[in-house]
């Protein structure tokens, strides 16, 4: 069997692995064999640009990363990929900022990437890319002759074409992508979108398929997913924990309402905010009857935007508590913090509602993970985006519009008054989807598809 070379801005921290990894970390598992190699960013920052590969190894996988210059953290990470392509990306084209240097950054970092990932690989290797920092690696590698079979991940949304078209080097980029063999998304809206921006450049389309100077690109949709019953583990483990055992103290008999989330403008935090205090306002028999612990680790704190989402946020729960707080409850805990997995599907697990509702999102795993928690006798309600591409996958849920604050304040509201009957059913049918969708579906159905690309 062909070596699988996983390619990704950011790797897992060997030194920082066991119950706290999750994301890609959990969703390649069953494709991160021994012999397997992860190549990406090792977090670090220095003050010149390096080629240098620093190696680690661990159940038999191999980890190399590269550092990261001061000047490419800032243009690369922070600037072209956090500042123009994510909010663009996520379809909020009023957030995006663009320069040039930012974009040209972006070009060297891909194209180093390339330079150092090209001496680590042979010619067999399968090499899987991930997500929207990487969007030119593709071409930096068949501009240094590498031939092998290259596929794609992209674990954001693709914008609708009349957005995508909004970034000044949107044909460029869009030609880089067709250096793969094989592109994924995460839901059928994701791939019409990717497949428009093509059409209407010209790029001759056959089903599925792209093609260009005689190469063929197969684009795909395979939803990433979790391990099911490795965080139903979890989750059980921890409501042991005297993390857990506290919290069940603190509500005294009040239901926990949970959203955790990093700290992220397409999350949707400040209409979650006002929804709640549309449900506390609507749904005066709700009053302390309902606690709402929202989990929000932050993120690119050094991104304005994401500086701005800190202030209003922190305004707002103010907001919420100094109108709603009673001399024995506080309507909203609000953490600005990261909190372990362990400790997180426990919350899960204890809760009566779990509330996910970004703007936009890509997949959203919490919402796959907040059904693994769950007691089947006694399960929680996941109320759900429309926007989140777990949504497409998982229609038992309570599917919001998160623009929307009434429809939320009543979703929450129906949640609460929920039948332990409809709990169950619901709860048994979005089971059933997210083991149909796990993680080892994803990785499977993308490396199955690679390994037949012609390369
Ligand atoms: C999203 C992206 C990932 C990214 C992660 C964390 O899930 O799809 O590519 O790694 O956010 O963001 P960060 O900027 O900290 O890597």
């Amino acid at each position: 069997m062909a070596r699988l070379v996983i390619v990704s801005n950011r790797v897992p921290d060997v030194a920082d692995s066991g119950p706290r990894a999750g994301g890609l970390a959990v969703g390649l598992a069953d494709a991160l064999v021994p012999g397997s190699l992860w190549f990406g960013w090792s977090g670090q920052r220095v003050a010149q640009r390096s080629d240098e590969i620093h190696t680690a190894t661990e159940d038999g996988i191999t980890y190399a990363t590269i550092d990261l210059a001061e000047d490419d953290y800032r243009s690369y990470y922070l600037g072209f990929s956090n500042a123009t392509l994510w909010p663009l990306f996520h379809m909020m084209p009023s957030l995006v900022s663009f320069d040039n240097a930012g974009y040209n950054a972006y070009r060297d970092v891909n194209e180093q990437f390339a330079r150092t990932l090209a001496t680590l690989i042979a010619p067999d290797d399968l090499i899987w890319i991930h997500d929207y920092q990487l969007l030119g690696l593709a071409e930096a590698l068949r501009q240094l002759g590498v031939g092998n079979r290259i596929g794609f991940f992209l674990h954001i949304p693709f914008p609708a074409p009349a957005l995508f078209d909004l970034l000044p080097p949107a044909e460029e980029l869009l030609h880089g992508l067709l250096a793969h063999d094989v592109v994924g998304f995460q839901t059928e809206q994701d791939r019409g979108h990717f497949l428009g921006a093509m059409y209407q450049r010209g790029i001759s389309l056959q089903g599925n398929d792209a093609w260009h100077e005689g190469r063929r690109l197969h684009s795909m949709v395979t939803p990433i997913g979790v391990d099911v019953d490795a965080f139903n583990r979890l989750a059980v483990r921890a409501v042991r924990r005297v993390e857990a055992r506290r919290v069940v103290e603190s509500l005294a008999g009040r239901a926990l309402m949970i959203s955790a989330d990093r700290l992220d403008y397409t999350k949707g935090l400040p209409a979650r905010f006002d929804a709640y205090g549309r449900f506390l306002s609507r749904f005066p028999e709700q009053l302390r009857r309902i606690s709402f612990l929202q989990v929000a680790a932050p993120s690119r704190e050094e991104v304005d935007q994401y500086k701005a989402l800190r202030d209003e946020l922190d305004y707002k729960a103010g907001a919420i508590n100094g109108e709603y707080s009673d001399f024995d409850w506080v309507p909203l805990r609000y953490m600005t913090r990261a909190a372990g997995r362990g400790v997180l599907a426990g919350m899960f697990r204890i809760s009566r509602i779990g509330l996910v509702t970004p703007l936009r999102d890509g997949m959203n795993l919490v919402a796959m993970e907040y059904i693994a928690a769950q007691d089947p006798l006694n399960p929680g309600v996941l109320i759900l985006s429309r926007f989140a591409g777990a949504a497409t996958l998982l229609p038992e849920a309570l599917l919001v519009n998160p623009y929307d604050v009434d429809q939320m304040a009543e979703a929450i509201n129906t949640a609460m008054l929920m039948t332990l009957e409809e709990r169950q059913e619901r709860h048994v049918a979005l089971l059933e989807r997210i083991r149909t969708h796990d993680a080892t579906a994803y990785c499977r159905s993308f490396v199955a598809v690679l390994s037949q690309a012609e390369g």
